[in-house]
């Protein structure tokens, strides 16, 4: 069974269908999705289909773009929602300077506190980082290693530091984008991570694997995602497949 570890299925491109798409997971062999909040109504609309579906669980946390909308206030909010049994992780949190919404002392201000967070519940991290490895990486080595553990979401950085991530603990998402033909870097990476350190997700709405680039992604394209990965490990898909299970139930601990 295919476990899809990071999607936005609250996010309105799934309106007008959202309930249809969700019965067909199922019978095509998606066992499990993390539904990831990246704002306060991304966060509420998690917990409500995680309440819905039985195959859907959630993750709490605010994405650095959104992160002006944060007080303590709404923390102690998300600490409540963490203690819920179908709350799997915090997430997604991380720095964007690609966007640079918010002020990079602001986007830091909430990556640690929200680091804090899941260090004090015990929840794993799924992060969110965009043209800022570097910051990323050393505030994640100073104020969460060796503790959670969590996922580097869409990982996007070189192979190398893919692996200095797997040393500190983590787990590598691999999506859509490791099929785009131009993906050198994700291919390279893919190859360099090690099986059981890998987790398959979509993103969806976004990034949707080739040949469905552009269109609206979905959990039901995963087997793309995982055909490319078998290739380039010279491994069978069903590997792959099973590994990426696997690691999502050992790395979102809540879930066994
Ligand atoms: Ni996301």
């Amino acid at each position: 069974m295919i476990f899809d570890t990071h999607a936005h299925y609250d996010d309105e491109a799934f309106e007008e269908d959202r309930e249809e798409l969700l019965a067909q997971m199922a019978p095509a062999g998606i066992g499990g999705i993390v539904n990831v909040g990246a704002s306060v109504q991304g966060i509420r609309a998690s917990q409500e289909l995680a309440d819905c579906y039985p195959f859907i669980w959630a993750a709490v946390g605010v994405h650095p773009d959104e992160v002006g909308t944060l007080n303590e206030e709404t923390v102690a909010w998300m600490y409540e929602l963490c203690r819920k049994p179908k709350t799997v992780a915090i997430g997604e949190i991380g720095l964007d300077y690609y966007w640079d919404k918010e002020s990079r002392e602001l986007q830091k201000q909430w990556f640690i506190r929200q680091l804090q967070m899941a260090k004090e519940i015990g929840l794993p991290v799924n992060i969110h980082s965009r043209d800022a490895a570097q910051d990323t990486y050393d505030i994640m080595k100073e104020h969460h290693a060796g503790t959670t553990g969590g996922i580097i979401h869409c990982f996007s950085s070189s192979a190398q530091m893919a692996l200095e991530y797997v040393k500190l603990g983590y787990y590598i998402g691999i999506g859509g984008v490791v099929t785009f033909k131009n993906a050198r870097v994700m291919k390279e990476v893919a190859a360099a991570v090690p099986l059981d350190r890998i987790v398959v997700e979509t993103d969806c709405p976004y990034l949707a694997p080739a040949p469905n680039r552009g269109k609206r992604n979905l959990s039901l394209y995963l087997p793309l995602v995982i055909g490319e990965i078998a290739r380039i490990k010279g491994v069978s898909a069903q590997e792959v497949e099973d590994a990426a299970w696997e690691n999502a139930h050992r790395v979102y601990k809540k879930l066994q």
